[in-house]
């Protein structure tokens, strides 16, 4: 059973991910993520997230390592981001076969609850327990961070799965995990961007959430900073309803469709590039579906369109809670929901004006070219700043270098060549800065 649960569907960032919701319902200000790649095998290797959150009791935390762990229905929270009582061993679990976590709620004194869930342990006895150790019994790496301040620690060891190579501790393993790592911090700089930037609610705090010890950037798939006339426009909104699955009446979802914009109206070359997101520009168009203010899964149509380069603009938010986990049919790794029957008509609507919208927009720049008057674009359909026209090319079909810079990448995006073109970039960079200057590179 437990063995069977280790792959229920997580990658290594959507497990850290799980374990940095609960921290952030436990109201933590900061969340440091940190990962050890030893040379040898054994303790050496480890994965930690830590926060200052309001954490547990010593039973509490017990209970917690226990799967299916009943959920507080009283608890104090302003943010609801668990769904089963599951995550936490779940997502660990994915990762590594020793979880262990450690509680600290005294401010003053350094009383601190070790806990370890250890599936080998389970296996050879047939018992589901949580091990209570001393603190003096515990591994540093999970203890330390708490001697100085309350919170939770939850440090995972024996991490087969991260370590999942020929030789665990070789140049292709070392080069893998970092690159893994760098996959986390994509992805945690997405999925808590509005946490990170406090953009949910005024009473929320901010949360930090550093990698290593580095600062993590939140990056919004709407570019919200990207404002003024060329910024993004909001296209059209809806307010829909689907049933409360936690109790009875309606839960309330809402949808708001954006045009981002082109890349010659972009703030800059730079802006454009990260702009693009983890999976791309292309296949970043579509849905985010943000349950609780953190995003589940971002881009693609979810079957009701496909992806197209003309329409690569249009992203649109989908925003729901707790409430609607029975309507979208939430997994238990919360990465794949699926669009309620109920609401489908009015999502398809936003869809389709907005990748109208989006498509007009992205077209304009072909034809901007011809001066004067004339049956120009109109405006985008429903409210908001529509897309103004621009720099870009000049009069006459002239491509700027910076416009040109952005097609070449684009282009390598659609081909798949992205490696290849960096490495050009590097090599240019080197030997003809004046180049990769004027092409935005
Ligand atoms: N960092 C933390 N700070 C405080 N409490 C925590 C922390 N991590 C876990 N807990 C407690 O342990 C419980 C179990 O966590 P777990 O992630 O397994 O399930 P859940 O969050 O309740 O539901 P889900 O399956 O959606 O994650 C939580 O409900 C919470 O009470
Ligand atoms: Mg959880």
């Amino acid at each position: 059973m437990t063995e069977s649960l280790r792959g229920v569907g997580y990658s290594l960032q959507s497990a850290i991910a799980d374990v940095i919701d609960n921290s952030i319902e436990a109201k933590a200000s900061n969340v440091d993520v940190c990962f050890q790649h030893g040379d040898r095998s054994g303790s050496s290797n480890w994965v930690r997230i830590a926060d200052d959150g309001r954490s547990m009791t010593a039973l509490r935390a017990t209970e917690a390592l226990r799967y299916g762990a009943e959920i507080e229905p009283d608890l104090d929270r302003d943010v609801y981001l668990s769904a089963f009582g599951f995550g936490l061993k779940t997502a660990s679990t994915s990762q590594c076969r020793k979880v262990w976590l450690a509680a600290r709620q005294h401010p003053d004194r350094a009383l601190i609850y070790p806990r370890l869930l250890d599936l080998d342990h389970m296996r050879d006895t047939g018992e589901w327990e949580t091990l209570e150790y001393k603190t003096a019994d515990a591994p540093e790496a999970l203890v330390g961070p708490l001697r100085e301040r309350p919170g939770t620690v939850v440090l995972w060891q024996e991490i087969d799965r991260i370590l999942d190579y020929a030789d665990p501790h070789g140049f292709n393993a070392k080069k893998g995990v970092d690159l893994k790592f760098q996959k986390v911090e994509e992805h945690l700089a997405m999925v808590f961007h509005r946490y990170m930037s406090r953009t949910t609610k005024p009473k929320h705090r901010k949360v930090t959430i550093t990698l290593n010890g580095r600062l993590i950037d939140p990056w919004d798939p709407f570019c919200l900073d990207e404002t003024g006339p060329e910024g993004t426009g909001v296209c059209r909104e809806a307010e829909l309803k689907v049933p409360n699955s936690r109790g009875s009446g309606m839960a309330p979802i809402k949808v708001v469709g954006y045009v981002l914009p082109r890349r010659d109206e972009f703030s800059s070359p730079e802006a454009w590039n990260r702009a693009a997101g983890p999976k791309k520009w292309n296949r970043s168009q579509g849905f985010y579906f943000y349950r609780g203010n953190r995003i589940i899964q971002n881009g693609g149509w979810s079957g009701v369109r496909t992806i197209d380069e003309h329409t690569k603009l249009a992203r649109i938010a989908v925003e729901f809670d707790h409430r609607a986990d029975g309507a979208f049919d939430i997994d238990i790794a919360k990465g794949r929901v699926t669009i309620p029957n109920d609401i489908k008509g009015s999502v398809e609507d936003v869809v389709d004006a907005v990748v109208e919208a989006a498509r007009r927009r992205y077209d304009r720049r072909a034809s901007r070219p011809s001066p004067g008057p004339g049956p120009g674009p109109g405006p985008g359909p429903g409210p908001g700043p529509g897309p103004g026209p621009g720099p870009g090319p000049s009069p006459g079909g002239d491509v700027t270098t910076a416009d040109a810079g952005s097609a070449v990448r684009d282009s390598a995006e659609r081909i798949n060549k992205e490696g290849d073109l960096d490495a050009i970039i590097k090599d240019l960079r080197e030997s003809r800065p004046d180049v990769t200057d004027a092409l935005g590179w």
